[in-house]
Formats: structure tokens, C-alpha cells, sequence
């Protein structure tokens, strides 16, 4: 029988520490990272420990390139700057499939106070907080850390959040009521933002500027309250492991504490908080539908001494539940013969399930719906 990634890490440490009851043990406590923290522990529980982690000391951080800053404040305005928008944007896409917008219509107390809310919540009384944690994907709302725990070969310093808020309407009496009203807010300004960026997405593919919507692309969203505590060993372990982003677009809000990186040109290159500031990312689905036209970029989140860090990935894409069995695969406009179709036609409850079972680490999830 094969040894799993887990099995193996357990191998390589030497000596027979019982993984599996550790994590059940993290898992049980319904405390998540934070609870750890909480309990003032100096060193890393050992599920935590990344092999071959290569965080600062041996991996180059390339602080000379940053991903794009585009300004939307001008794409109301009449003459050429929608133009020259969307050319950033495809420019943007092409070479990074990440990029931060600015004058984004989103005001930035309601960005404050969703990255307050969800510090809130996290911080929240420990029996408030453990209702809601669960590891049922069927659930709407749900709280707890690492949602591959059990399947990962090192576990991640971080704890999640999420809600699934469309495209049925999500009963706001399911959110917890510390950050209720204000995640209902932003939800609403979120959908608004993401309808323009998948303006601007289709145009830049050189397709009518409702292609993207009106294919579905805009329906779902998963949204994913991150907290990242402190960390008293942060080289380590990692706050979130190298990964893609599975949905179409994603809408990141991180607060100015930083540790973001993207992979660039084979070296790790760090996201810099901007203040007012959205990052925007390609994900899998997207870099399959464009046929590897747009690239869904690999990304990561140090673990740090400093903290705690919040942040807010609202993903555009349906969740688990069979509300649609629309069927995605290149678009057609944009294969030819000298660029064939490199991708399946899927579901994104396909992609999704796949990308669930894989878990964070290792190869992209799309390698798997390659032709
Ligand atoms: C994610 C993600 C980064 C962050 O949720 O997919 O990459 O800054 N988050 O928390
Ligand atoms: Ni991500």
C-alpha cells in the first residue's frame, strides 16, 4: 500500500508520535490555532512542521516586482481610460492572473469593519464561537481550522470562517450575530464590484462585456474569514500553504499586517497591504475556461511572529450543493487550431470536489481535468 503525504512526514520525523490523535486532539478542542495560542504554548505542536520549507533563508524574495495596482476610479468617466483599463487588466491577467484594485467603490470603513468583524468573531467567547465549528461541507456557515486537517502532510497556523452567502441568499440569522450586519454589508458590495471586474474580464479576453456573467460566472460565492495568530516558531510552518484559488475570481481584503506571496517567476514574491486597496485573483476555473489565456497564479501566507492577521477571500464560485450542472470548458471563441482546447468539460461541483480531496498542498488541481 502506498504511504500518504501525512504517513510519510510522520516517517521522516523519526519517530512514531502519534499524528493522527494529535489532530483529532486540535480538532476536538474546537479551538482551532488560536485556542493553542491562547494556552501560551512557545513551541509548534509537530503537525505543523513543514518539510523542506524554504521560507526566507534559502528561497529568494524578489522584492524588486509587485503585482499591479489598477486604479478603477476613472471607468465611469467618457474617453479612452475604460480602455486603458482593461488593458491593464488583461496585461494583469496574462503575466500575474493577480493584481489590487483602488477607488473600487468599496468605502473603506465597511473594509475596516468586515476585517473587524471577523476578528471579532474569532476572538469572540470560546462557547459562542464553538457552535458553528464543524467539518460538514453541507453547511452553510461553519467554523474551524484547516479544512484538509486530516489529509494534509503539515498542518497550516490558521483558522477559517466561511459562508456560502449565493447564490441562494443566505438567511442572515445563520451568520453569527457579532459580525452579522456587516458581513451581509460587504457580501452586497462584493457582488457589486465582482459584476464590474467580470466586465472588464470578458473585455479583456476580447468578448462582449456580459460573456462572464451571463455564462454564470458571477452566481456563487464562498467567502473565507481567515485569522492567522501569532506564531511563536514561524519559520516553521506556514500560515497557508503554496495553493490556487479553485473558483473564477477572487476578491482578497487582507489588513496591513502583510506575509502574503505570489509565485513569480520562480521566486516568492511578496503582496504588500495597500491601504484601500482589494487584491483581485484569477482562479482555476477561470484559467480553464480562458485556456490557459488567464493564469491562476500559485500563493501562500508566511507565518509570522506578529499577529493576529485577518483577512477575506471571497471566492466567485457555486459551493458543493447541486444548484447548477452548468458545463464549463474553454470558450470556444477562444480555441483554435494552433491553440486547441487544453481542458475537460466540468462542473464546478466536479472541480470543487476534486480540488476538496486533493487538499491544499502539492500539484494544481487542474492537472486532473487536463486533456
Ligand atoms: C485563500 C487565500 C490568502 C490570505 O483564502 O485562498 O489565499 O491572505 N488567502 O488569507
Ligand atoms: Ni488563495
Amino acid at each position: 500500500m502506498m504511504a500518504t503525504d501525512a504517513e510519510e512526514n510522520q516517517v521522516e520525523h523519526g519517530s512514531c508520535y502519534d499524528r493522527q490523535r494529535e489532530l483529532k486532539l486540535l480538532d476536538e478542542s474546537k479551538a482551532g490555532v488560536k485556542g493553542l495560542v491562547d494556552a501560551g504554548l512557545s513551541k509548534i505542536p509537530r503537525i505543523f512542521i513543514h518539510d523542506n520549507l524554504n521560507t526566507s533563508s534559502s528561497t529568494a524574495t524578489n522584492n524588486d516586482v509587485s503585482i499591479p495596482v489598477i486604479d478603477l476610479g476613472s471607468l465611469h468617466e467618457q474617453g479612452s481610460s475604460r480602455h486603458e483599463i482593461i488593458e491593464k487588466v488583461k496585461d494583469a491577467c496574462e503575466k500575474w492572473g493577480f493584481f489590487q484594485v483602488v477607488n473600487h467603490d468599496i468605502p473603506q470603513c465597511v473594509l475596516d469593519e468586515m476585517l473587524d468583524g471577523v476578528r471579532r468573531f474569532h476572538e469572540q467567547d470560546s462557547k459562542v464561537k464553538r457552535e458553528f465549528y464543524s467539518r460538514d461541507d453541507s453547511k452553510r456557515v461553519l467554523y474551524n481550522t484547516n479544512f484538509d486537517l486530516y489529509t494534509t502532510p503539515a498542518v497550516n497556523w490558521r483558522d477559517t470562517f466561511s459562508c456560502v452567502m449565493a447564490p441562494r441568499p443566505l438567511d442572515p440569522h445563520q451568520l453569527p450575530s457579532i459580525c452579522r450586519d456587516i458581513i451581509s454589508k460587504y457580501t452586497e458590495y462584493v457582488k457589486k464590484l465582482g459584476l464590474v471586474l467580470f466586465e472588464l474580464l470578458s473585455e479583456a479576453l476580447g468578448l462582449n462585456p456580459n460573456y462572464l456573467k451571463d455564462k454564470d460566472c458571477a452566481e456563487g460565492l464562498f467567502m473565507l474569514n481567515h485569522y492567522y495568530p501569532p506564531c511563536p516558531e514561524p519559520e516553521l510552518t506556514l500560515g497557508t500553504s503554496g495553493h490556487w484559488d479553485s473558483g473564477f475570481l477572487t476578491l482578497l481584503l487582507q489588513d496591513q499586517v502583510g506575509g502574503l506571496q505570489i509565485f513569480y517567476e520562480n521566486q516568492w514574491v511578496d503582496i504588500t497591504p495597500v491601504s484601500n486597496a482589494l487584491i483581485i485573483n484569477l482562479g482555476d476555473m477561470m484559467q480553464l475556461i480562458t485556456n490557459n489565456k488567464f493564469v491562476s497564479s500559485k500563493h501562500r501566507v508566511l507565518a509570522q511572529k506578529i499577529g493576529p492577521r485577518v483577512s477575506v477571500a471571497c471566492l466567485f464560485r457555486q459551493h458543493l450543493e447541486p444548484e447548477t450542472s452548468k458545463v464549463y470548458g474553454p470558450i470556444r471563441e477562444l480555441v483554435t487550431e494552433e491553440n486547441p482546447a487544453m481542458y475537460k468539460d466540468i462542473t464546478v461541483k466536479e472541480f470543487v470536489k476534486h480540488y476538496y480531496a486533493k487538499g491544499l498542498h502539492g500539484v494544481s488541481a487542474l492537472e486532473h481535468f487536463k486533456l
